[in-house]
Formats: C-alpha cells, sequence, structure tokens
C-alpha cells in the first residue's frame, strides 16, 4: 500500500519570536496555494516558538511538532519538557534520538526508547532517528550501525501511525554531503526489514521512513523518488519558506 510522504521541517535551535512566526505563516500559506498537497507536513520548532507556530499555521495542513520530550508525565526534572505539555500546547509529534541530541546529551538507544514510550502514551508521533557516523560508514558499518538503533530505540509496540523513522546519516548533516542513492536505499530496504523483523510484515510496510541529511529543493526529486523513501527531515533548508515548499513540490507533493 501507498505510504503517505512526510515533509518535515527540522527548525533546530533558531528562529526569534518574529521569525518564526514570520516563516510558518510563509510555509502556512504555500501549502494552502498547493491545494490538495499528496504529501503531509510538519514542522518541528523549538519549544519557546510552539505556540506562536500553532497559532500561525492556522488553517493549513501543517503538524506541529517538538524536537525532543522527557520520559516522565512530569514532576522534579528542570528544564524539561513532558510529552503531555506538548500535546497539550497541540503538538501531534515529537523527534527523538536526533544525533545531535545523542552527541550532546548522551542519550542512548534506550533513553529514546523510553522517551517514545512516554510519547505514544501521551498520545504524540514519534520521529525517530537513526544514522551512522563517518567513521562507521567508513568501516563498512552504515547498516549494521542502523539496525542495531532500530532495535535499541524504537518500541516493540509501535505502529505505522504512531512512529516514523529518519535516517540521517550524521556525516550528511549540515554538510552538504549527500549518500549516493544505492547507499539511501540500501539502508532504508535493511531498515524495512529490521521493522518487520521486530514489528511485523504488515507495520513495517505501512512505516515510514524519511531521509535526512543535506535535502535540498535541487536533490529532493532524486532522493524522494526512491521506493523506499517515505519523505525528508529537513533541518537547514527548511528554515527558507520556500525551499521547503520547493523540496515538497520537487517529491510531487
Ligand atoms: P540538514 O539537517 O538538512 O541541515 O542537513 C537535517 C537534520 O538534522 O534533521
Amino acid at each position: 500500500m501507498a505510504r503517505k510522504k512526510l515533509i518535515a521541517g527540522n527548525w533546530k535551535m533558531n528562529g526569534l519570536l518574529a521569525d518564526g512566526i514570520d516563516l510558518a505563516k510563509n510555509v502556512a500559506g504555500g501549502v494552502k496555494a498547493m491545494g490538495k498537497p499528496q504529501c503531509e507536513f510538519l514542522v518541528c520548532p523549538p519549544f519557546t516558538l510552539l505556540t506562536s507556530v500553532k497559532k500561525a499555521l492556522r488553517g493549513a495542513k501543517v503538524a506541529l511538532g517538538a524536537q525532543d520530550c522527557h520520559m516522565a508525565e512530569k514532576g522534579a526534572h528542570t528544564g524539561d519538557i513532558s510529552p503531555l505539555m506538548l500535546k497539550d500546547l497541540g503538538c501531534s509529534y515529537v523527534i527523538l534520538g536526533h544525533s545531535e541530541r545523542r552527541a550532546d546529551h548522551g542519550e542512548t538507544d534506550a533513553i529514546v526508547a523510553d522517551k517514545a514510550v512516554a510519547a505514544h502514551k501521551a498520545g504524540l508521533k514519534t520521529v525517530i532517528c537513526i544514522g551512522e557516523t563517518l567513521e562507521q560508514r567508513e568501516a563498512g558499518k552504515a547498516v549494521e550501525i542502523c539496525r542495531n538503533q532500530i532495535l535499541g530505540s524504537v518500541p516493540a509496540d509501535s505502529t505505522a501511525v504512531d512512529t516514523v523513522i529518519a535516517y540521517e546519516p550524521v556525516w550528511a548533516i549540515g554538510t552538504g554531503k549527500v549518500p549516493t542513492t544505492q547507499d539511501v536505499e540500501e539502508v532504508h530496504l535493511a531498515v524495512r526489514k529490521v521493522l518487520a523483523q521486530k514489528l511485523g510484515k504488515s507495520t513495517a510496510g505501512k512505516m515510514r521512513i524519511l531521509y535526512g541529511g543535506s535535502v535540498k529543493p535541487s536533490n529532493a526529486k532524486e532522493l524522494l523518488s526512491l521506493p523506499d523513501v517515505d519523505g525528508a527531515l529537513i533541518g537547514g533548508a527548511s528554515l527558507k519558506a520556500e525551499d521547503f515548499l520547493a523540496i515538497a513540490k520537487n517529491s510531487e507533493c
């Protein structure tokens, strides 16, 4: 069955109030102008912009997501944000296990899995990120690393409705470097296979696997037309509404 492509923007730690509202309004306007797009859209601003972006997106078919959450519902966790709080603000998605969180905050697969369980329980959909470093790729271990990250980070009761996987080679993030289409396809196929082992063939067949890492308007078509690539997680290029929308248009959304 056809998987609806997801075009997701990860704004990372970018945007003050005025820029964020402006960007969200431009994305909303562009998506509205597309009429009935074939893709689903998602933007994930920093926590500080969630409420304003939610308002700016009103009336447009663009979902709101956060970039991380805690694994507890509430409690003594200074500086953290719970999945329930995100749900309360109108988020429907949360990105988990991004390589920048794994690197900057020591997030392990087990932590990502616990966060995903909590997010699903709160009614949020998760975009669970995996991906190898350059060293691992050069050692021929890309597939093995991604397989292990899937086994460790994706909860056993995940469904194709509540979970999206994002394959983001760490060395391709923000660098302008992109793996070959063969390499992307090889990892996506391997990921689908391990999802089938873990969650069953039917769930794996329906679950979306996004590609992320230096996606831009000029390479979107090539990457997003691969049979096992079900959308994109876009960092840098999601900060310009024009580019974000052009990626979607070039991907036949
Ligand atoms: P990039 O980031 O598009 O800037 O490479 C992607 C991501 O980290 O999600």
